[in-house]
């Protein structure tokens, strides 16, 4: 397979050059032998391997504390992949990364293990053709131990020249503004802002990147988004598992730091920010920067808080065992955030995310306000749907006359799903995208450190009277496991002028799997 370019020619490219690490890298896996490593690392590096879109005679070292036999190392990166027994194609790709991964176990803290880790890195260095050596660094790690290992991969591991190093961390970034600030800056003692790219694999799917195409790139949409045509805007996420052994970690954290402050938030901004000058990192993380700086810690009244119990077989979150027996760990929340700006003003953004729902989905949905009474009463509003997973689709549910020798208006819909659209197309995932992006240098998709900042100012104060004095905490309303949410959900977005269609409205292409 050639390596594939870049769009060019017809395709209006909208890449922007940095400084990409082509030769000679190594990518080092910290906590290689953990979930997020087999999950979604290891395949992600996978893919981009076989797309041949990894650096010419790459290298991923795993390193993490468990002793592994080289073997055993190997069955646990590739455990993941997802290749069919019958592809053989990719059965042989499978084997070609296997030749690239190797292992070295050893302790977070401890200084002399990193420098063994440096002795193996020197080791597969040596046999390049050029002086160059390039070094990334994927943390994989539970926040914990985040700050010894950037630390020690500084001391031990940092070439400081003939090569660039990064470093890429995720979430959770703290617990709230103070420790958050703690964290990042003690990570930044050792690590500039140019070498840190901190992921919210949000910022990486396909549907989230599509959204300043569409906005920015359609006069018909740009003119439509506003506090003139907008009444209202819904971020939705909803899964239909519950915590099932992850309870002690969620428990610790609730929905709230889970999901909605980092990757609802990130896809608010987005959807609000203006456009940016160009799409260089800067310039667009300075939009989302502005967008956020408008909006005003949530005030507790504009929040519901649930927490699934258990329904159809299913046990309700306080009957797992890793969470304590009176929790009041909110495994559902919806917040209304607002935006004070010329543009925004007075245009409620509604964060709605749950665990244990009806049904797995993520999408954003713009209602726009009534058409002017007169010829048309009680006529559906337009809603413009971004379906960000499972299956991303964009619909704009219009009205049309329905065809006959009468005039009746229906609601219709501009359906764009890509699985039709684009049958033929891959679709990265987002560690995928995300990845490249680190090893092209581009910190576009990643967080800034004030973003971050100023998320956890708007979350902060919501969040300390969440885990407030034992007797003081509010009480999250319960839900059935398996069902649409609290039944206090749709009052509270009718708060904020969301209006149901008029007509018994579904979307037709409800069954994907159909497709
Ligand atoms: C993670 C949360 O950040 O995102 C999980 O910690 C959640 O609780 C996950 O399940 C959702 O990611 P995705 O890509 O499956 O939507």
């Amino acid at each position: 397979m050639t390596r594939p370019r870049s769009a060019s020619g017809t395709i209006p490219s909208m890449e922007t050059s940095h400084d990409e690490l082509k030769d000679n890298t190594i990518i080092i896996v910290a906590g290689a032998s953990g979930d997020l490593a087999k999950k979604k690392t290891m395949p992600a590096l996978f893919r981009l391997f076989r797309q041949n879109f990894l650096p010419r005679d790459v290298h991923i070292v795993g390193y993490a504390r468990s002793k592994m036999e080289h073997d055993d190392f190997l069955k646990r990166a590739t455990s993941n992949l997802k290749v069919e027994d019958d592809d053989q194609e990719g059965q042989a790709a499978v084997g070609r990364f296997k030749d690239v991964l190797s292992y070295v176990a050893g302790d977070y803290e401890d200084g002399a293990a990193f420098d063994k880790l440096e002795e193996h890195l020197q080791e597969i260095e040596s046999k390049y053709q050029s002086k160059e050596a390039n070094r990334i660094f994927y943390l994989a790690l539970p926040p914990t131990v985040f700050i010894p290992v950037a630390k020690n991969l500084k001391e031990h591991n940092y070439v400081a020249k003939n090569g660039v190093c990064r470093i890429i961390i995720e979430k959770p970034f703290g617990k709230d503004l103070d420790s958050a600030r703690e964290l990042l800056g003690s990570i930044k003692q050792h690590w500039a802002e140019d070498e840190t790219f901190r992921i919210d694999h949000y910022l990486g799917k396909e549907m989230v990147k599509n959204m300043l195409v569409l906005r920015f790139a359609n006069v018909a949409l740009g003119a439509a988004w506003d506090k003139n045509s907008i009444s209202n805007v819904q971020i939705t996420f909803k899964e239909p598992f519950g915590t099932e052994g992850r309870g002690g970690y969620f428990d610790d954290f609730g929905i709230i730091r889970d999901v909605l402050q980092n990757h609802l938030l990130q896809v608010l901004s987005v959807i609000a920010m203006e456009r940016p000058v160009s799409f260089a990192a800067e310039d667009i993380r300075d939009e989302k920067v502005k967008v956020l700086r408008c909006i005003q810690p949530i005030a507790r009244e504009d929040t519901l808080l649930g927490q699934y119990v258990s329904a159809n077989g299913k046990p309700g979150y306080l009957d797992d065992d890793t969470v304590p027996h009176n929790s009041v760990c909110p495994t559902f929340a919806a917040t209304t955030l607002f935006v004070h700006n010329p543009r925004w003003e007075g245009v409620p953004f509604i964060l709605k995310a749950g665990k244990a729902l009806n049904e797995a989905k993520v999408e954003v949905r713009i209602q726009f306000k009534d058409v002017t009474q007169g010829i048309f009463k009680d006529i559906s509003r337009n809603e413009l749907v971004m379906r960000i997973q499972p299956s991303e689709a964009v619909y704009l549910k219009l009205n049309a006359k329905t065809p006959g020798l009468y005039t009746r208006a229906l609601p219709i819909e501009m359906d764009l799903t890509y699985k039709r659209r684009f049958a033929e197309t891959n679709i990265p995932e987002a560690y995928e995208a995300l990845i490249l992006d680190c090893l092209k240098g581009d910190h576009s998709n990643f967080v800034r450190h004030d973003e971050l900042d100023i998320a956890w100012k708007i979350f902060t104060p919501i969040l300390h009277w969440i885990d407030g004095q034992a007797g003081a905490r509010p009480k999250p309303v319960p839900y059935p496991y398996g069902s649409r949410g609290p039944k206090e959900l749709n009052p509270f977005i009718e708060k904020y002028g969301y209006r149901r269609s008029t007509d018994m409205y579904t979307w037709p292409v409800t069954n994907m799997a159909a497709l």
